[in-house]
C-alpha cells in the first residue's frame, strides 16, 4: 500500500491509497478514480498533456516508480524535461532520471509514499 498525495495550487491537496503491486494502475488512473482534475489528452503517452512532478514524500530521494517507457522518454525529451545524459544514466541506474513524469504512463508501485504535483490552469 502506498499513499499518493495530489497537490495543485488551485485545488485542495488530496491523499489517496494506491494498491500495491497492481502493476497496472497509473497515476492518471488513480487520479481519475478519485476525481482529481489532472489534465490529460491522449492517455497513451503521446501528447505530454498529463505532465506531473513526482517526489517521494520524505523528500530525501527520487521516487523509484516504474522506469520510464519508450513513449515517456520520447515525449519528456521533446518537452525539454529530460536530457540525453539523464536518459543514458537512467538505463544504467534503472531508476527515473528526475521528477518529471507522464501521469498516464507512470505505474504506481507499492512501498513508497508519493507527492504528485500537477499544473493549474
Ligand atoms: Fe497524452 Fe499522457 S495524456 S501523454
Amino acid at each position: 500500500m502506498s499513499l499518493v498525495t495530489f497537490s495543485s495550487t488551485l485545488h485542495k491537496d488530496k491523499t489517496v491509497y494506491a494498491v500495491a503491486g497492481s502493476h497496472t494502475q497509473t497515476i492518471l488512473a488513480l487520479a481519475k478514480e478519485h476525481h482529481i482534475p489532472i489534465d490529460f489528452g491522449c492517455g497513451e503517452g503521446d501528447c505530454g498533456t498529463c505532465l506531473v512532478k513526482v517526489s517521494s514524500v520524505d523528500g530525501k530521494r527520487r521516487p523509484m516508480g516504474g522506469p520510464l517507457n519508450v513513449r515517456e522518454v520520447a515525449v519528456l525529451k521533446e518537452m525539454g524535461r529530460i536530457t540525453q545524459e539523464e536518459i543514458d544514466k537512467m538505463y544504467v541506474d534503472d531508476i527515473p532520471p528526475n521528477h518529471w513524469r507522464l501521469a498516464c504512463q507512470m505505474i504506481v508501485r507499492g512501498g513508497e509514499d508519493l507527492l504528485v504535483e500537477y499544473p493549474s490552469k
